[in-house]
């Protein structure tokens, strides 16, 4: 099918409801729909947006696409939770209302102020000849969950000097000031943030460049955030336009953060290591939100920019990872599933032992929904686990203490998805005992090294009846604690 412009930007209240019932009929038979993932009704998900706890609910929002399984006329859905773990459906939050973003609502963050939810976001519009305009807007969410758009932008364009790729506003607070840091290209095309003031949330001032240590890093950089986690400042970011560098940067875009300290004198975030988040083939544009409690939970968007999946032929695309809690250990990031998630767990299998040289099947763990932990010690040469098994197709991950590598290999997980940028994904770790925590839905698997140590997300398309799991040591002797709880999938539909 091909989608011409017309057919892309369109807004969802021109959906007739012939149109609807149609999506939902194609949706509802895909045999990849997730069971603990947030994903669209139907259309395209990317990425998270407006993340906040705010009347005591945490509140999630996402670009979305309602049409089908393509970038068009972006609007912002709502989703909401107690706990992080069940979602509620509140559909529709926000649509392109104002001739200034007459082609979409783009990306932005929530902050709240005054009892009320302010959410950033840029306003994205095309004039005649398809040229950009990009300004930065907000809309306020009140107690009622009522959101109206502020009808004036507040910043109308970009400063000189820098390109209408001008997008994603993250809005805090610091000292007694707020600030937004907005992603940009300059003309010489490469990627940067400006930085804003206020004192109010509705007055900005352009401050210049938020400078960084990476003045040529990518062509554009999207979604930046801005948080502290164990006393230090984190500021995350999605640069487009990375080379890879031995076992990163393999995607066609990729993720990561700067752990350091954010100069509010001289508009400086310094720090001289760009860490990427997620070492699998799906994970972008991820976002932050600060708990009560004081974690600093992640989600992100488990897809990619200009790739195709093959449930787009269902008319739905992408969904969003696990929450996880951020930490930082000898000055690495760390992400590990939110605590929360326990509270889905459902009856367990369990194996303990070991394997020499053999592939061993565990009959009573086959699923396709689960939690599965595994403490695993390899002597010497390659062992894990392989996921998703059945007839030719298998989804790997192990440790090969010969190369000193973990591997994720998703050559044979199903329908082959962007193999151009390549099938297998691996980090460097030279202990011979590694633990795993994985997540696998319907149509994903993540996997959370040595308590988050290194994370692995990634969609797979297996067949419906490639259920198995297996444990392997090839020439090798290596043993095995491991356990599969069921996950337990909610009675009300309109909650995850
Ligand atoms: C990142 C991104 C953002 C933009 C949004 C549009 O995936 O390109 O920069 O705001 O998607 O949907």
């Amino acid at each position: 099918m091909e989608w011409t412009r017309d057919m892309r930007y369109r807004h969802y209240h021109e959906m007739t409801d012939t149109e609807e019932k149609k999506l939902l009929e194609k949706v509802h038979k895909s045999i990849w729909r997730q069971q603990f993932h947030i994903q669209p009704p139907y259309g395209l998900l990317n990425d998270p947006n407006g993340f906040a706890f705010y009347q005591g609910k945490y509140h999630l929002f996402y670009q979305w696409f309602p049409f089908g399984p393509v970038h068009g006329m972006k609007h912002w859905y709502h989703v909401e939770s107690n706990d992080l773990v069940h979602w509620e459906d509140k559909g529709l939050a926000m649509a392109p209302e104002y001739n200034h973003e007459s082609h979409g609502i783009f990306s932005g963050t929530g902050i709240v102020k005054d009892e009320l939810l302010y959410l950033f976001y840029t306003a994205n519009k095309r004039d005649e000849n398809w040229n950009r305009e990009s300004c930065q807007s907000f809309a306020v969410m009140n107690k009622d969950e009522k959101i109206i758009k502020q009808e004036k932008p507040i910043i109308p364009k970009q400063p000189d000097g820098y390109t209408a790729n001008f997008r994603d506003p993250k809005v805090w607070q610091h000292k007694d000031k707020f600030y937004m840091i907005v992603g940009a290209e300059r003309e010489n095309h490469t990627g940067c943030l400006l930085l804003y003031q206020s004192d109010d949330l509705l007055d900005w001032s352009c401050q210049g460049e938020l400078k960084t240590d990476y003045e040529q890093f990518g062509y554009m950089w999207e979604c930046p955030d801005i948080f502290q986690v164990d006393g230090k400042d984190v500021l995350m970011l999605s640069p487009q336009g990375l080379e890879p560098v031995g076992d990163t940067y393999q995607n066609v875009h990729n993720s990561g953060c700067f752990i350091g300290h954010f100069d509010d004198e001289k508009h400086h975030f310094k720090s001289d290591t760009f860490q990427e988040l997620d070492a699998g083939f799906d994970f972008y544009a991820p976002q932050t939100t600060q708990a009560p409690d004081g974690r600093q939970i992640l989600i992100g968007w488990m897809g990619l920019p200009d790739t195709s999946y093959p449930a787009d032929k269902d008319m739905w695309a992408n969904c969003l990872t696990i929450p996880r809690e951020l930490r930082i250990k000898n000055n690495k990031i760390y992400q590990s599933p939110v605590k929360e998630m326990v509270e889905k767990r459902g009856s367990v299998a369990e194996w303990h032992g070991k394997l020499n040289g053999k592939e061993r099947t565990l009959d009573d763990f086959s699923d396709t929904v689960y939690e599965l932990n595994c403490d695993m010690t390899v002597e010497d040469g390659i062992a894990g686990l392989k996921l998703r098994t059945g007839k030719e197709e298998e989804t790997l991950i192990y440790l090969d203490t010969k190369r000193n590598k973990i591997v994720l290999d998703r050559t044979n997980s199903g329908i082959p998805i962007a193999v151009d940028y390549g099938t297998v994904r691996q980090v460097t770790c030279t202990d011979n005992n590694i633990s795993l925590r994985v997540f696998v839905d319907t149509s994903s698997v993540e996997i959370f090294v040595n308590e988050g140590e290194f994370v692995f997300t990634t969609r797979i398309f297996p067949k419906e009846e490639s259920k198995g799991v297996k444990l392997f040591a090839e020439n090798t002797t290596a043993s095995f604690d491991i356990k599969r709880w069921e996950y337990l999938s909610s009675s009300n539909p309109k909650m995850l």
